[in-house]
């Protein structure tokens, strides 16, 4: 497959977002990126299902949700109704995973997990084959603009083993700190999907930065 860019919509300003939008899927994006974080999960505080589903109509892009939310199962219906094409929750903030991924599916939406800094690729083990998608996080979640983690490098290949192993068909994304540093080496580390926030918008031209880490990744 070839590598996805998701540029996160956490680090646009949202006074402009509809120009934002426009400018990063007119430079090639393949999907947008939509962290909602509680307060709980994580210390920061983004956006619910009705601001999703505004943004809506206003791009074919795949809407990729990345659930930073404690208790998912109680709002995964919601965020679908909205236009997520692609929700990941995070492992650590349910119980019942496997479950909440078989629902995923079972609701059109291809489902993901993500995993924290602190949790490692093999609790992945027993419920791998209900992923569409492994979110690695390169950094601890609530913010942008923090310092990837070099151990991501590992894990990223140690999902990469597991996925194949198993001949699933399963994207690895990876969330945190990516950026012209670390772009390339995290796809020949087997990474599928490319989160940036800050390097996309914070750049002076967004569009110009996506097309350069698409074509430093495809080189
Ligand atoms: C952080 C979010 C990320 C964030 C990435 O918890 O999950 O998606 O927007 O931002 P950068 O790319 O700036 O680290
Ligand atoms: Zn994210």
């Amino acid at each position: 497959m070839s590598v996805k860019i998701a540029p996160s919509l956490l680090s646009a300003n949202f006074a402009r977002i509809a120009e934002q939008i426009a400018v990063v899927q007119d430079a090639g994006a393949d999907y947008l990126h939509l962290d909602v974080m509680d307060g709980r999960f994580v210390p920061n505080i983004t956006w619910g299902p009705k601001i999703i589903g505004d943004l809506r109509p206003l791009s074919p892009l795949v809407f990729d949700a990345h659930l930073m939310i404690v208790e998912p199962e109680r709002y995964v219906d919601d965020f679908r109704a909205a236009g997520c094409d692609r929700i990941t929750f995070h492992l650590e903030a349910t119980p019942h995973a496997q479950r909440l991924l078989v629902h995923l599916r079972s609701i059109g939406a291809k489902a993901g997990i993500a995993i924290t800094p602190q949790t490692p690729v093999a609790m992945l083990q027993d419920i791998i084959e209900d992923c569409d998608n492994v979110l690695v996080m390169s950094v601890n979640p609530g913010f942008s603009g923090q310092a990837f983690i070099p151990r991501t490098f590992d894990k990223v290949r140690e999902a990469r083993a597991l996925i194949d192993e198993r001949g699933i068909d399963c994207s690895i994304e990876v969330d945190g700190g990516v950026g012209e540093k670390n772009a390339r080496r995290l796809v020949e580390a087997g990474a599928d999907v490319l989160v940036m926030g800050s390097t996309i918008f914070d750049a002076a031209d967004p569009g110009a930065e996506l097309r350069r880490i698409r074509a430093l990744v495809s080189s």
